[in-house]
């Protein structure tokens, strides 16, 4: 008998201090997949969470996170990400960017990107706008989850000048019927994903400048040793093809001669 694929469990987090536009967009997307059979979603609004802004002591970066002077739900949200197969991140457009919430959330997790640590885990952001700009914050929250390890596939942005006319909902419906289907495929798909050229690229170079500038009094580097990405082709066990292969070794050979003569 062919056994019963486990169910996906999907987090949404909303950056809106209300439940309407971002928010209906989101439930729209999981009404998408769930239709699709095999997950179970949750939507986590940060307005209903404690999440402090960041006062920039970098203790986070330099001597761990635990060592954040800052006592809010950090570490309760974070758990939520680890717990989630797939991650959505929703934001109004502000002031062409991520709200404020969305943005203080991201800072809450800035030493995941000296640290990234959510690679498998499918990604993808819903952004609502008034008129104009969202597209470009699209890209940004996309750019954002790669950066903390997710595997991303590529966000939306929809239109509700209020009150949302019936046309806009129905393109809004359809994109995120379109973008639902490619996460859900993405999220059963067993296989790791192979990184592009640049995200190959980003990671030589981060490791090269780690191995060459630091040492193992440094947080980081202690990170990148005990996960073996010294040693690795890439962040997680992937078969890189020949292209890739060469690509990586001359992207090494290169940022070793960049780094050393900086030195
Ligand atoms: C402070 C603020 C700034 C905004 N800035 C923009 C903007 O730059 N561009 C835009 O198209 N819409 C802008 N909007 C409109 C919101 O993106 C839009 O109303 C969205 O639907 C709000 O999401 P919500 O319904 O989930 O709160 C802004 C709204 C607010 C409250």
């Amino acid at each position: 008998m062919a056994e019963e694929a486990a169910v996906k469990k999907v987090t949404a987090f909303i950056g809106s201090a209300r439940k309407k536009y971002t928010y209906d967009a989101v439930r729209e997307f999981f009404d998408d997949l769930e239709a699709l059979g095999g997950v179970e979603c949750e939507i986590v609004a940060l307005c209903d969470y404690r999440v402090e802004t960041c006062r920039g002591c970098k203790l986070c970066f330099e001597k761990g996170e635990e060592f954040c002077p800052l006592k809010d739900d950090r570490d309760a949200l974070i758990e939520k990400i680890i717990a989630s197969d797939g991650v959505v991140f929703a934001s109004p457009n502000y002031s062409f960017q991520v709200s404020g919430i969305m943005k203080i959330f991201l800072d809450r997790l800035g030493f995941v990107f000296h640290r990234p640590r959510f690679h498998g885990k499918t990604y993808t952001s819903i952004v609502v706008q008034g008129v104009y700009g969202g597209r470009r914050i699209v890209k940004y929250l996309d750019f954002v989850g790669g950066g903390l390890g997710f595997d991303v596939v590529k966000g939306s942005c929809s239109t509700a000048f209020e009150p949302m006319t019936e046309k806009e909902r129905g393109k809004r419906d359809k994109a995120l019927a379109r973008q639902s289907k490619r996460f859900y495929e993405r999220l059963f798909d067993p296989d790791l994903r192979v990184p592009s050229l640049f995200e190959l690229m980003a990671f030589r170079m981060a490791r090269t400048s780690m191995s060459l500038t630091l040492d193992d009094s440094n947080l980081d580097y202690r990170y990148y040793s005990q996960h073996g990405f010294f040693e690795s082709d890439y962040y997680y066990p992937i078969r890189l093809g020949v292209l890739k292969k060469s690509a990586g070794k001359i992207f090494d050979a290169v940022f070793t001669l960049i780094y050393k003569s900086r030195a």
